[in-house]
């Protein structure tokens, strides 16, 4: 996505730190996600990317700096406060309801996001008379999951339960949508699902993915951050990070002292 392109900005992180004890696990990072941009933060190991994650949605209060959402300040403000304004991370709804079928899941997480029922009334009522909404029955087409609508979720292969978790996130039409390794211990082919499925709402879903492994997500991406020890050590196109010398030294662990690198990525 080229600048004129870039929508509104949606998420800014100016100068957030976060410590534990004597170690900086997220150093002064400055942060901006676009509406209906596809990001992908990546690193190794302890680079502090879950750490920020978790800055971002609210589950940690910074020890400094402050976070903003379409340009309000919600800093301070809880990870429930986050979802309701649209800020959505796919983790906190791996409550998923294990001993329930697939399309129970899916129009429970509907009506919890839309209509404030009694959580009895939702079990008792609203899964029978909903399965068959229109809605629903699109969702899972989209996530391909039809095949095992019936199936409780105790059930399902790691995959299915990935896309299962990602459809009920989206089903609540969040305004962003954050996954933290959403393909972490997936084989190949539930991989390409994941992916896949993430694909078809590019364009209309602001969406940022953590991962470590980048070649998993290369094709995905229309933008990639890399950090390192708690600071954000690239951030712009793939190709342009690839060639950066300080990602080649610390993500990669090129020895690039000879050939300088052509670091285009700021
Ligand atoms: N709750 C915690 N208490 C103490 N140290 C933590 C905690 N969470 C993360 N860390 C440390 O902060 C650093 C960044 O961790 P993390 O954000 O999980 O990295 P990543 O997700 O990139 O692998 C690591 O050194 C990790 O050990
Ligand atoms: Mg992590």
């Amino acid at each position: 996505m080229s600048t004129t392109e870039l929508g509104a900005e949606i998420i800014k992180a100016v100068g957030v730190t976060k410590r534990f004890g004597e170690l900086v696990a997220v150093d002064r990072v400055d942060y901006l996600l676009h509406e209906n941009e596809v990001a992908g933060i990546i690193g190794s190991n302890g680079a502090g990317k879950t750490t920020f994650f978790n800055l971002v949605t609210g589950y940690y209060p910074p020890d400094a700096g402050a976070i903003y959402y379409k340009g309000e300040d919600v800093t301070r403000t809880t990870p429930e406060q986050r979802v309701a304004l649209g800020m959505m991370r796919t983790f906190q709804l791996t409550s998923t309801f294990d001993n329930l079928s697939v399309i129970d899941n899916l129009v429970l997480s509907f009506f919890r996001a839309h209509k404030p029922h009694s959580l009895f009334d939702l079990f008792v009522n609203t899964c029978k008379r909903h399965r068959k909404d229109e809605k629903i029955q699109a969702i899972l087409a989209t996530f391909e999951l039809q095949d095992v609508a019936g199936r409780e979720v105790r059930n399902l292969s790691l995959g299915e339960k990935r896309r299962l978790e990602i459809a009920m996130a989206i089903l609540a039409e969040p305004k962003v949508l954050m996954l933290d390794e959403p393909l972490a211990g997936l084989a190949e082919n539930e991989i390409k699902a994941v992916l896949g499925v993430l694909r078809r709402h590019i364009g209309r879903q602001t969406i940022l993915i953590v991962e470590h492994k980048i070649s998993q997500v290369e094709d995905f991406l229309q933008r990639l951050t890399v950090m390192h020890e708690g600071r954000i050590i690239a951030d712009g196109g793939y190709e342009e990070c690839l060639r950066n010398p300080e990602v080649r030294r610390s993500y990669w662990q090129i020895d690039v002292s000879a050939d300088g690198g052509a670091g285009a990525c700021a």
